[in-house]
């Protein structure tokens, strides 16, 4: 079997470490291992299948003799680096939102579109959709496929891991210090995040949605390929570190009843159903944290309506919603195209 340059670029943050692991624990064929970040995290080293490889500074050079670049390490950083990869010869599988809506960049989620990576050729760039859309249209597109979904209602509950490092430190430092009747320090969320809920994700737009909101709609739309789905949402900051949870309304063209959706969803790709309401059994973010699952439950007929469902989908932002995703990528861009 070939083995492949990889870089990963933002390889001290959050998802870049989660990157890391996920290679290891899938046993990517990485020949060499190249971790990126800024001057910042010189002299850091992180481990590999066992042994230390050293971090050094991204430039414009980083990427010479490297096949597969995976970036996480913010919009602007893809923005100038991706394109300066790709004239490398480095395929990029990007995390940020830099060029997810690029006509020629395909968005990919492996169990539902998979077909558009063949389209990475155009730039060299396949982007890694928004961790909130994966998760959805995971567990959507088998019901998309059999009853066609007209509209989603979605609406979001976001943990904190998905804004990077400084939050997970901001929410347990916000905790400590309430729980210890001192006052807290708002640095990276508009307002406190512990023991709160902030309806607020990413900037605000003209149309009065945030950017979190709008990326889902557009997301998803380019996923499906199919701009004829009407897609609304609400997402929202909870104090959480890991895993995201959706309430997500669906009204489908063709009648579909609970009973067949759960039949549908149990063995789809990627998806594990857990909706046992008599043992109090729904999905928890506490329980799909480290798993690479989507979880799907509280499915049930929306009664307001003659064609809805309704359902709670719960998934590691980090892994399914991030890492696993871009690495998922990578194994069908190396199995059919490299
Ligand atoms: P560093 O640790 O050196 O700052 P998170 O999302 O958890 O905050 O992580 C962001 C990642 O992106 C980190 O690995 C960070 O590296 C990296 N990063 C941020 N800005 C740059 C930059 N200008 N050049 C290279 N890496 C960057």
């Amino acid at each position: 079997m070939s083995s492949y340059n990889v870089a990963v670029v933002g390889a001290t943050g959050a998802v870049g470490n989660e990157m890391i692991k996920v290679l290891e624990e899938r046993n990517f064929p990485v020949r060499e291992l190249t971790l990126l970040a800024s001057e910042r995290s010189l002299g850091v080293e992180i481990d590999f299948h066992g042994k230390p490889v050293p971090v050094k500074v991204l430039n414009e050079d980083s990427f010479a003799g490297m096949q597969i670049g995976l970036f996480s390490a913010g919009g602007s950083v893809s923005e100038r680096y991706a394109p300066i990869a790709a004239a490398a010869g480095c395929v990029v599988i990007d995390n940020t939102s830099a060029f997810r809506m690029a006509p020629d960049v395909p968005l990919v989620v492996p169990e539902v579109n998979p077909e558009a990576i063949a389209q990475y050729r155009k730039q060299g760039i396949i982007a890694n959709p928004n961790c909130s859309t994966i998760q959805m249209v995971v567990a959507l597109k088998p019901i998309h496929d059999v009853a066609r979904i007209k509209r989603i209602v979605v609406s979001t509950y976001q943990a904190v891991s998905g804004t990077g490092k400084k939050a997970i430190k901001e929410l347990a430092d916000q905790t400590r210090a309430l729980m210890n009747f001192q006052e807290v320090q708002v640095q990276v969320y508009p307002h406190q995040i512990a023991f709160n809920c902030l309806p607020q994700i990413d900037v605000f737009l003209d149309n009065g949605y945030t950017k979190e909101e709008m990326k889902m709609v557009n997301e998803t739309k380019k996923i499906f390929n199919d701009q004829s789905v009407a897609v609304t949402a609400t997402t929202v900051r909870v104090p959480v570190f890991y895993g995201h949870s959706e309430s997500v309304n669906i009204e489908t063209e063709k009648k579909i009843t609970a009973d067949e959706v759960r039949k549908l969803l149990t063995g789809a790709p990627g998806v594990r159903v857990v909706d046992n309401p008599a043992e109090k059994a729904y999905p928890l973010a506490i329980n799909a944290a480290g798993q690479d699952d989507t979880l799907v439950g509280r499915i049930r007929e929306d009664e307001s309506i003659p064609n809805g469902i309704n359902m709670w989908i719960v998934a590691d932002n980090i892994r399914k919603g991030a890492a696993l995703n871009a690495v998922q990528i990578a194994e069908v861009l190396i199995r059919d195209y490299l």
